[in-house]
């Protein structure tokens, strides 16, 4: 019997191999689902795509443009955590897979499909991330995964694309493998699987130093909200593809790290993150002037298992949901603009400002506006010494008798 396979369809050699593999293996009626989600599209644009996908055998080819979902519902909420996978990594792939799941599920419910297949391997993170999301928001689906039934090299896939007439725009040699979208670029394989190895330079395309005049940009901020570049308001994905031009072009923004996948494999990962990484800075600085203390401690202690999580493919996931609504209490104070500076090869915080900022100028100087009160602190100090002290004074008698 058909059955109707909704695919998310990146254009490429793997996914328009799925199509046909998914009609001969599974006799199924293939809709192809290409998500916008800001990477670069080939030079005949979504158009060509589409035309790939139709003339591998899909029934239907939908472009979907989730660009500001991603920015607005993904990446701010990311940075809000101020997301980091293993303190370095601000979750690239990790955000877009959600976003993806999420039409990959409304385009099976406008058309009838019974099950999603994705074109993910069985190593990577990127499998786990659609097939749990897709089980959190549609239980009753299949999820297809060709590329890690089927057991076919790269030459062995083109052989197969051949065969079928399916049209492609690669070579035998590929060189990396790519994932990109608004808040980054991840780069995998090749030379750079020796983690050894310097990545080439021709790694790197949103990093390449362009600028040299030092400059600076103030980000306006409101609860939590990057809202501003230099006090023109944009919406998110605006300021996050500015920031990317901007910050990109004095070639700040690279990652070069060894991290845990969910699957149990340690992977060399280059990245980079111009905009996002930018943005991390300069929001965690001004949560610095805004947060109270105990808040700022107990949120920096929660960050690490957001990015886990949502890492991991639980997007869609209680836990997430309930760290989410403490996140969002705590940013209701986090409004104000932070000063970055770039120079080549650097972008960093050189200032911070907030209308309710906690940073008190009669508290912190040492100068004659000091409104301190200095005696209080006498007392609050023995008092804070006072444990300590005593075990102290009590060490001699405590010691045993060999030790004397
Ligand atoms: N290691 C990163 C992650 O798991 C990047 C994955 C990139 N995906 C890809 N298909 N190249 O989030």
């Amino acid at each position: 019997m058909t059955t109707r396979v909704v695919l998310a369809y990146s254009g490429g050699l793997d996914t328009s191999v799925a199509v046909r593999w998914l009609m001969e293996n599974h006799d199924a009626e293939v809709v192809a689902v290409a998500v916008d989600v800001g990477q670069e599209v080939e030079a005949g644009g979504w158009e060509a795509l589409r035309q790939r996908a139709l003339a591998a055998g899909a029934v239907e080819a939908v472009v979907v443009d989730a660009r500001d979902e991603l920015a607005e519902e993904f990446c701010v909420p990311a940075l809000l955590a101020n997301a980091k996978y293993e303190g370095k990594y601000p979750l690239v792939s990790a955000l877009s897979r959600p976003v993806i799941v999420r039409h990959l599920v409304d385009q099976a419910r406008r058309h009838g499909a019974g099950a999603v297949a994705h074109g993910c391997t069985g190593k990577g993170n990127d499998q786990v991330r659609f097939e749990v999301g897709t089980r959190a928001l549609a239980p009753d689906l299949d999820v297809l995964a060709p590329a890690r039934v089927w057991g076919l090299t790269r030459e062995e896939s083109i052989d197969y694309a051949e065969r079928w007439g399916i049209p492609l725009t690669v070579t035998k040699e590929k060189l990396y493998s790519i994932d990109e979208n608004l808040w980054g670029k991840a780069i995998e394989c090749g030379v750079i699987e020796d983690p050894w190895n310097r990545p080439p330079e021709d790694v790197y395309t949103l990093t390449r130093p362009r600028a040299e005049e030092p400059r600076e940009l103030v980000v306006g901020f409101e609860a939590g909200v990057p809202v501003s570049v230099d006090g023109r308001s944009l919406t998110p994905r605006a300021l996050i593809a500015e920031l990317n031009d901007v910050v990109g072009s004095y070639g700040f923004g690279r990652l070069d790290m060894v991290e845990n996948r969910r699957v149990g494999i340690k992977s060399r990962e280059t990245y980079e993150c111009p905009a996002a990484l930018a943005l991390l800075l300069a929001h965690a600085d001004l949560e610095d002037l805004t947060l109270e203390r105990d808040v700022h401690h107990e949120k920096a202690r929660l960050e690490p298992r957001w990015a886990e999580l949502v890492y991991d493919g639980l997007w869609f996931s209680p836990l997430k949901r309930s760290l989410d609504a403490f996140i969002a209490e705590t940013q209701r104070y986090v409004t104000g603009e932070v000063r970055l500076r770039l120079e080549p090869g650097r972008c960093w915080v050189v200032g911070r400002r907030s209308p309710i900022s906690l940073y008190d100028h009669d508290l912190a100087t040492y100068d004659a506006s000091d409104t301190f009160r200095h005696e209080d602190a006498e007392g609050f100090v023995r008092l804070w010494g006072l444990g300590v002290a005593t075990w102290a004074a009590r060490q001699e008698l405590a010691r045993p008798d060999d030790a004397r």
